[in-house]
């Protein structure tokens, strides 16, 4: 089968890394892929986000299934573009999408299907948000109503605080179109998980558990990022807790898009708080997560692509899907600056080294290869991933490689895998 994959950070890599596990692959294409992918699949310079050039590089190269790795494509509607020309694809339609699109739209389907989640408010007018917050006790959660690069979320200490927070987003649109829609939510404590699932419409397949930092420096100091380490399993996520998500979140969640007529085919990220009152959702995402994905799939023993095959043609309840019993810790190695400025174009030495130990793999995000050389090229740069019989081995040998990889500025967490409250 000829296979394209979308996007292109580490998440990207992780998914091409897996599929070509695959027997079943003759070629892999990603667009627009990054100096790492580039070195396993054919890379090919169209934007994950110019969806009709997409739609004629998948007629163009013959593609059989075409994945979509990456949010903005799958909430502006790629796979109804691709299914309008008869074109097989891996996600969900817009009108499922926009359960991570819309925090206004997810938090109304949430409350509607009782589905467990902060207690919450959705504003378009400043004035009534801003009565509002003068009623509440902080700390006061502000999140914009769309896309945001995952900064659409403010925790405010103070009314004066959510106050500021309201004009930025709604008056002076800090984040674009995307907050003049904003959800005022409680704010809730205890460690947060990644659930990942596989979801065919009707069948949702829990991914084994994972835990991101997000912040840019160790003790969780510093802005928030895109990810800077992740590891998995995590260790709050117990099986006894898990059956709880399973029957009060995650089956509720597909059955309700159902019932909404928004079936959803493809990833359902489920971000989860564990509250001294069971899990909640704090964020649905409709693709896989980034650095999620690169401890979760190299835990993964099942032919990702007949996942994705069973997941498009409804047949998810027939596969048994296997990981292994052991551990994974990914180290996200950084552009200093990052997440406000940082430069590019440093070379990256050491990465061949780093992955001589078979439990080892580099997965490129922020990258560039020029004359047979890898340069940095992006905010987050690579995410070490290790494979480990526990999290501590896991952890141990991410750290391992990572001494061994060097480029100018580079900036990473020594913390990832270690959480307060464990
Ligand atoms: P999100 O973009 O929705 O994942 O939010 C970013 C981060 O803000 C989350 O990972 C949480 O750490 C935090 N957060 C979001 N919503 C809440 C909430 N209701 N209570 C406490 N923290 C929250
Ligand atoms: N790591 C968080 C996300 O992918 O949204």
């Amino acid at each position: 089968m000829k296979v394209l994959v979308i996007g292109s950070g580490g998440r990207e890599h992780a998914i091409v890394d897996a599929l070509l596990k695959s027997p079943k692959i003759d070629k892999l294409y990603c667009a627009p892929g990054n100096g790492g992918i580039s070195a396993q699949a054919e890379c090919v310079p169209v934007s994950a986000t110019d969806i009709p050039a997409l739609v004629n590089l998948a007629k163009e190269k013959e593609i059989d299934l075409t994945v979509v790795g990456m949010d903005d494509p799958l909430v502006m509607g790629i796979v109804d573009a691709f299914e309008a020309e008869g074109l097989r694809v891996f996600g969900p339609r817009k009108n499922a999408a926009i359960i991570e699109g819309s925090k206004a739209f997810s938090k109304e389907l949430m409350k509607k299907y009782n589905i467990p989640t902060a207690g919450y408010e959705t504003f378009t007018d400043i004035n009534s948000a801003l009565a509002y917050v003068k009623t509440l006790n902080p700390p006061i959660v502000l999140k914009a109503d769309g896309l945001a690069l995952g900064k659409g979320v403010l925790i405010c200490q103070s009314i004066e605080e959510a106050e500021e927070g309201l004009k930025e987003m709604m008056v002076n649109q800090k984040f674009g179109k995307s907050g003049t829609t904003v959800v005022i939510e409680e704010f809730l404590t205890g460690p947060e998980v990644s659930v990942l699932s596989f979801c065919d419409g009707k069948t949702v397949v829990p991914m084994v558990s994972a835990q991101d930092h997000k912040r840019a420096y160790d003790n969780d100091e510093g802005l928030n990022t895109g990810g800077m380490g992740t590891f998995s399993p995590s260790r709050v996520y117990t099986e006894d807790v898990a059956e709880v998500a399973m029957e009060t979140i995650f089956k509720p969640t597909v059955a309700a898009l159902n019932s909404e007529n928004r079936t959803f085919k493809g990833i359902i990220y489920f971000g989860l708080m564990l509250t001294k009152d069971g899990p909640k959702v704090i964020e649905y995402n409709c693709r896989f997560g980034d650095p999620e994905t690169q401890v979760i799939l190299p835990r993964l023993k099942t032919d990702l692509l007949e996942i994705f095959e069973a997941c498009v043609d409804g047949t998810l309840d027939k596969l048994s899907i296997k990981w292994d019993d052991g551990a994974a810790c990914c180290v996200v190695m950084a552009s200093g600056g990052y997440p406000v400025s940082y430069k590019k174009g440093y070379e990256i030495t050491g990465m061949e080294e780093a992955e001589k130990d078979p439990a080892v793999k580099v997965y490129h995000a922020g990258t560039a290869l020029k004359d047979g050389k890898y340069y940095t090229n992006g905010g987050r740069v690579i995410g070490v991933t290790a494979k480990g019989e526990n999290l501590d081995e896991a952890i141990k040998t991410a750290y391992a490689a990572v001494d061994k990889i060097d480029f100018t500025d580079k900036h990473f967490r020594h913390d990832i895998g270690i959480k307060k409250y464990d």
